[in-house]
């Protein structure tokens, strides 16, 4: 039996992070491809080298060609620009829709049964158009965002708290950006409600934090966005479907009447298996929880207007 193949669009900061972790769990063929010449094909080569090191054996293949990506269990799109100080992820969008209009092209025809990951901002967004670019149903089209917001929750907790990441979970829905829906009802310490833990100012600081946690990266990089980070929370939905993990995390996800919502791509929680997005899970919300939900859904509705959904 042939191991499984993930491709990579998009050789960046996000998507050669993404490689190597990925590489280092030895579960299947990498491609990495670019459109920028000879650069995905000479990090391919490098991490490949990596590998003696690093104990994996899988194939790492840089590429520039689509022909190479043929065959794929799954597609990641980090190909886009990555925002810049003082750059909204809204104000990326017609620029990266274009892009990621071109790459779903390349992928229905080199890659027509794989499951699509869009990682390229801004998120929801992206994962609409690719999903209606690519005629794919809505399990096999999905993004990255809420299991970054939520790590970068999970970390602030633990910072605070000066306990192990590991044992605190969080949940935050909605859109990846400013409208974000941090839930601090379902974040937890070892089991612990966190409202047991601290007190309320401090959750909201925290979940504050969350929100301008890609913001605040941005401020620092200068030029540039986060990307370990990013790549750690790809890796995680990537791993879940290859192995049929069944992770229920938060992910971008077509809503069908879900949460009151439909038509379009919100943050939610889903399970995560080998047949993509296999169930969208439905939360109880407070109202005042509903209503930010809605709130970000708006947000996003109104912005896929700019492309003229
Ligand atoms: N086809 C393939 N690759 C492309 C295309 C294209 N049409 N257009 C751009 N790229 C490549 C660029 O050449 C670059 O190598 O996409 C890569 C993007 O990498 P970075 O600029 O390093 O951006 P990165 O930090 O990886 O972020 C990528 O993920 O988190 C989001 O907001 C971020 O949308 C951005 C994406």
């Amino acid at each position: 039996m042939s191991r499984k193949k993930v491709s990579i669009i998009g050789a960046g900061n996000v998507g050669s992070s993404l490689a190597a972790y990925l590489a280092q769990k030895n579960i299947c063929d990498i491609v990495l491809l670019d459109i920028v010449e000879g650069v995905p094909i000479g990090k391919g080569l490098d991490l490949l080298q990596a590998g003696p090191i690093l104990n994996y054996s899988i194939s790492v293949k840089g590429s520039n060609d689509y022909k190479d990506i043929s065959g794929s269990e799954i597609v990641v799109v980090t190909a886009g620009l990555a925002r810049k100080p003082g750059m909204s992820r809204e104000d990326l969008i017609i620029k990266n829709a274009e892009i990621i209009s071109q790459v779903t092209e390349n992928i229905v025809k080199y890659a027509p049964d794989s499951m699509i990951v869009m990682v390229a901002n801004p998120l929801d967004i992206m994962t609409f158009h690719a999903y209606k670019k690519s005629g794919f149903p809505t399990n096999r089209v999905f993004g990255q965002a809420g299991v970054l917001d939520s790590i970068r929750f999970r970390t602030f907790v633990a910072l605070e708290l000066g306990v192990s990441v590991q044992d605190v979970q969080a949940m935050v829905l909605g859109g990846h950006g400013d409208s974000m829906v941090p839930l601090p009802r379902y974040t937890t310490v070892s089991g612990i409600p966190l409202s047991e833990l601290l007190p309320p100012e401090k959750i909201k600081g925290l979940s504050e934090r969350t929100r301008n946690g890609g913001t605040e990266i941005v401020a620092y990089l200068k030029t540039g966005s986060a990307f370990y980070a990013p790549a750690a929370a790809t890796l995680e939905m990537v791993e879940s479907v290859l192995l049929d993990i069944k992770r229920i995390l938060p992910v971008s996800a077509c809503v069908t009447g879900e949460y009151g919502l439909k038509d379009l791509y919100i943050g939610v929680p889903v399970q995560l298996g080998a047949g993509g997005v296999e169930k969208i899970v439905e939360l109880k919300l407070l109202p005042e929880e509903k209503e930010a939900l809605h709130n970000s859904a708006k947000i996003y509705k109104d912005m896929l207007k700019v492309l003229g959904y």
